[in-house]
């Protein structure tokens, strides 16, 4: 493997959002699947799907397909749960990332608070382990955190990037430092760095360049962006059939 290889960063895609707009009416489109086979042609490394407690956008069913159908590796999101637990142990997805979840957010807000909740975590974290998952912690950039991280035995943190994209600009660039130092800080303590939430074509390059960041993930803006630049064709190919069921010709 080349250097130049060896500090790629990955992608993983968030296909939740997708699913949302598939629940908005009760069918089967736009399919998620679909959604993940395509990331995978446009040179995702992975795929990333939410299995909330309340399944407002991935379902049970999402998961067993996304694993069964879909050679990238899956990375499954979700909450520190029993249920949750089982749920990844029936389906071994290639990395689970510990994330909190409260019902009435409409996104995962903030970190895991990792520091104070030990005693629930750390089992849980040790079950995934076990079971060869590879576990993340979704934490706040805070050396506090990550090195609670490592005393529970997780081999990845994810650093929450939210608070850096919603910065106004003259906040910005101090976001961005607590993202550097503790990237520097996951290295120092043998983690893997991934990063995610709230990243859009504007806030996606300073992230990318912090070497020790290993996998991105993102969701929102991908498939929020992707309206924009699929809307005009597919207005024109219904127009395009429209028009010729008129004029009484096979589409
Ligand atoms: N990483 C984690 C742990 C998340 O919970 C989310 C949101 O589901 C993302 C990344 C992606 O965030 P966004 O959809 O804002 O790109």
């Amino acid at each position: 493997m080349t250097a130049t290889q060896d500090r790629k960063l990955r992608l993983g895609v968030n296909i939740d959002h997708v699913a949302t707009l598939r629940n908005a009416r009760g069918g089967v489109h736009p399919s998620p699947l679909r959604a993940a086979r395509m990331a995978a042609g446009a040179g995702a490394d992975g795929i990333t799907a939410h299995l909330r407690e309340d399944r407002r956008h991935i379902r049970d069913g999402d998961i067993a397909r996304l694993k069964q159908e879909i050679s990238l590796p899956l990375n499954l999101e979700m909450a520190a749960t029993d249920e949750m637990v089982a749920i990844a142990l029936t389906h071994l997805p290639h990395a689970c990332c510990l994330v909190p979840e409260k019902r009435e957010e409409l996104t995962t807000e903030g970190g895991l608070d990792a520091s104070s909740h030990v005693a629930h975590l750390a089992p849980r974290i040790a079950t995934l382990v076990e079971a060869g998952i590879r576990v993340s912690l979704f934490i706040d950039p805070d050396p506090g955190q990550l090195r609670t991280a490592r005393q529970m035995g997780a081999p990845v943190v994810e650093l929450h990037t939210g608070a850096y994209c919603v910065a106004a600009d003259d906040q910005r660039e101090g976001e961005l430092r607590r993202i550097v130092e503790a990237a520097a800080v996951a290295a120092e303590l043998g983690l893997e760095c991934h990063a995610g939430h709230g990243l859009c074509f504007e806030t996606v390059a300073p992230v990318a360049a912090i070497p020790n960041v290993v996998e991105l993930n993102i969701g929102h803006f991908l498939v929020g962006e992707a309206v924009f630049t699929g809307l005009e064709s597919t207005i024109t190919e219904m127009r395009r059939r429209m028009d010729a069921a008129r004029a009484g010709i096979e589409p």
